[in-house]
């Protein structure tokens, strides 16, 4: 039994006729039903009726079929991440969930930039869900998202926890509050949330964290992406959580206020491909970890007092 088999079988099976199948895989007829015959005769079964039109798979012919499909995308996924990692001293894809280039990815993107200017560094925008098909079949070697989604073939680690704020119009009643909001002081507003599709999604999250307490937000309102929500609060349309790392967006219009529940954090989630130790892969993770040393270093000195008035300089 070889290769061929499966996809000719495949194409008959899809396409309910051996002259239709024929033609999609540009072969004349005669070889095609000797092949299938040929798989028949190893597998010592009938796979099709051959006196249905069009033509119908035997109990077997159909387990045969959904095999045969799994195997040829396995083998095409093969084939497509054996050339990538071909080519990994070149081109590395970083697909990411929009949130995150208000947090850490520009700045340890730049430094990757600097420190390996031979890979080319490519960023590519996709939500959480997108990023997991994205890397199983090859298109993206790293994602940066928000959802623990749960995949053998992929290697999950969650690099923090962002804590959460409530972005509120500036003229709200909650506008003014000098201490953190709890989740529940947001139930009796609109609850802007993203993004609406594909699901599930940071959106969830939030709404779970209302659920955890109890609560389901009085009226919610559904928008594809963050902007959108804070151009919405901005516009006195309702109140959104969003992470801490968005609180530079609309800060003319917008009131930003720490969460009390210390549940309203969000995750942000490094994948790769279960055993892709590539170098470049392997600095990118060693470039995050000196990101957020030199973040923490500059926030320690930020938050330090100032020396005492006529000490030396
Ligand atoms: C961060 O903000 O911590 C971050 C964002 C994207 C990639 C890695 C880290």
């Amino acid at each position: 039994m070889d290769f061929r088999h499966f996809k000719y079988f495949v194409a008959v099976a899809e396409e309910r006729s051996f002259t239709r199948a024929a033609e999609r895989l540009h072969i004349s007829q005669p070889p095609l039903s000797r092949q299938i015959q040929q798989l028949e005769d190893e597998i010592g079964m009938k796979l099709l009726e051959r006196d249905a039109r069009p033509l119908r798979l035997t109990e077997a012919g159909r387990f045969f079929y959904a095999r045969a499909v799994r195997l040829l995308e396995q083998v095409n996924e093969t084939v497509t991440m054996t050339r990538r990692i071909a080519q990994v001293e070149r081109r590395l894809v970083i697909g990411f969930v929009p949130s995150t280039m208000y947090g850490a990815l520009p700045r340890i993107a730049r430094l990757f930039r600097a420190v390996k200017p031979q890979t080319e560094l490519v960023l590519v925008e996709k939500l959480s869900v997108e990023q997991n098909e994205a890397l199983n079949a090859g298109r993206i070697d790293v994602g940066f998202g928000r959802l623990r989604l749960d995949d053998p073939r992929v290697k999950r680690e969650v690099l923090r926890e962002e804590p959460l704020v409530l972005a509120i119009p500036a003229e709200h009643p909650l506008a003014g509050a000098t201490t953190p909001l709890s989740l529940l002081a947001a139930v009796p507003y609109t609850l802007l949330i993203y993004p609406r599709s594909p699901r599930p999604s940071y959106a969830d999250q939030v709404l779970s964290l209302f659920r955890d307490k109890g609560v389901e937000p009085m009226t919610v309102h559904e928008v594809q992406e963050m902007q959108t929500a804070l151009g919405l609060v901005a516009s006195g349309m309702g109140l959104c959580v969003v992470p801490a790392s968005a609180q530079r967006l609309r800060r003319d219009e917008v009131v930003y206020r720490p969460l009390l529940e210390p549940s309203a954090v969000s995750p942000i989630i490094m994948c790769t491909r279960l055993n892709d130790q590539s170098e470049d892969i392997v600095l990118l993770r060693s470039l995050i970890d000196e990101v957020y040393r030199a973040q923490a270093a500059e926030k320690l000195l930020a938050d330090s007092p100032p020396p005492p008035a006529g000490a030396e300089a």
